[in-house]
């Protein structure tokens, strides 16, 4: 079989099952950036390949994918971060003008150029743990400049490095001072002027909104659902972070990808996430920060059979962390996963979330050749550590 590259004498977790997929003595071929081979060496066809790389026995699996991110923003919180230790809540910073508008502000006055050298060294952080595909989100713009300058920064720090990126509109995060009292006519500006630039420009590959007390009614929501479905785009929701709206069953109305965060999701938004296929993506690193306590159903998710991932939520103001072997432990710690639902949540399900199953998620022939290489003797290690990393090396696209 002709092939550009193998990789041999590894264990591989494929992660496209049953349980985590394991090969004890596996080999992967790629040609032209796919994988054409993933399974035991004894058996394997005769490989005529231009590089063999023997991996002593270390563990490949599917390179990490951060699903839920919001990386590219100017400034910091940390000012924020105090006061909440002083005993500020997040929704109270938020209600003052704080949180999201305190971010605006600072993004709205960077340039492009400034913007992407502050998001660099975070994406350069979940690279650097074996990330190959992370989703983007926009959100700190409300105007269509700035919206449309996150989007393209974010493409930008794509092309910048050998990783996926995914951008996701969230012009519907909060409403800017411009609207303050009046979010129904920002929604009328988001779907009359700013999204269908934003689609126009080719800039995002889905809509995300914020339904939630001190962000948009289900109302709103719906109809920015409704505009995406007009323009094309998939859309996922932040739902039930703080209060439970229904958002979920509402996202799962309109054949969301996810629904993310989900704390106070309750039985009947469970059950038409599971009806719909909507992935749970759950965010333990916002969950730790806030102090959240209400934590989310998982044991009601796993027994629905919702497809459960788990994302950084990188953000200045309730997740600023860019670990996904952190989340990895925290999914485990805090909300009570398994190991093997901890590393499908941040390979296929992940994957699911972002609507990109048939290209990544798992080391499958046909999928893009996106592999993390470790330097571990059992899987576990990998949501066990706090700190340590222990990625060897990582290939994207074969390479
Ligand atoms: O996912 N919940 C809304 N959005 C973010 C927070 C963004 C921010 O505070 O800047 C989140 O937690
Ligand atoms: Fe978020």
């Amino acid at each position: 079989m002709p092939c550009d590259r193998i990789w041999t004498n590894a264990r591989l977790a494929t992660m496209a099952g049953p349980g985590l997929g394991v090969v004890e003595r596996g080999t992967i071929a790629c040609r032209d950036g796919r994988i054409v081979y993933a399974g035991p060496t004894d058996g394997a066809p005769a490989f005529e390949a231009r590089e063999i790389i023997d991996c002593e026995g270390r563990w490949i699996t599917p390179g990490l994918i951060d699903c839920h991110t919001h990386l590219v923003y100017a400034g910091t919180r940390a000012h924020e971060f105090e006061l909440r230790l002083q005993g500020a809540s997040y929704e109270e910073i938020a209600r003052a003008g704080g949180g999201i508008i305190s971010t605006m502000t600072a993004t709205r006055a960077a340039s492009e150029g400034e913007l992407i050298a502050q998001s660099l060294p975070r994406l350069d952080a979940l690279i650097a743990e074996g990330v190959t595909t992370a989703e983007i989100k926009s959100g700190y713009g409300f105007e269509l400049d700035t919206e449309l300058k996150m989007l393209r920064a974010a493409r930008q720090l794509g092309r910048s490095r050998d990783v996926t990126v995914r951008t996701t509109f969230l012009g519907a995060h909060a409403i800017p001072p411009e609207y303050a009292d009046n979010s129904d006519s920002y929604i009328t500006f988001l779907c009359d002027d700013l999204m269908p630039r934003v689609v126009a420009d080719g800039l995002a590959d889905a809509v995300d909104a914020f339904c939630e007390g001190i962000g948009f009614t289900p109302s709103q929501v719906e109809r920015v659902f409704t505009r995406a479905h007009d323009l094309g785009l998939p859309v996922k929701l932040h739902a039930e972070q703080l209060s439970n709206l229904h958002g979920a069953a509402l996202a799962a109305r309109h054949g969301a990808m996810s629904a993310d965060h989900l704390e106070h999701l309750d039985d009947a938004g469970i059950a038409a996430m599971a009806a719909a296929g909507t992935v749970a993506t759950l965010l333990p690193g916002a969950f730790y920060f806030t102090r959240e306590v209400h934590l989310p159903p998982v044991a009601a998710l796993r027994a629905a059979g919702v497809p459960i991932a788990l994302a950084t939520d990188c953000n200045p103001g309730t997740s600023p962390l860019t670990s996904p072997l952190l989340v990895m432990n925290m999914g485990a710690t805090l909300f009570r996963l398994t190991v093997e639902e901890c590393l499908l949540g941040v390979t296929r399900n992940a994957a699911l979330a972002l609507g990109l199953a048939d290209e990544i998620g798992t080391i499958e022939p046909g999928k893009s050749c996106d592999l993390a290489i470790w330097n571990i003797e059992q899987p576990a290690e990998l949501v066990y550590r706090m700190g340590l990393n222990p990625l060897h090396a990582r290939v994207w696209r074969g390479k």
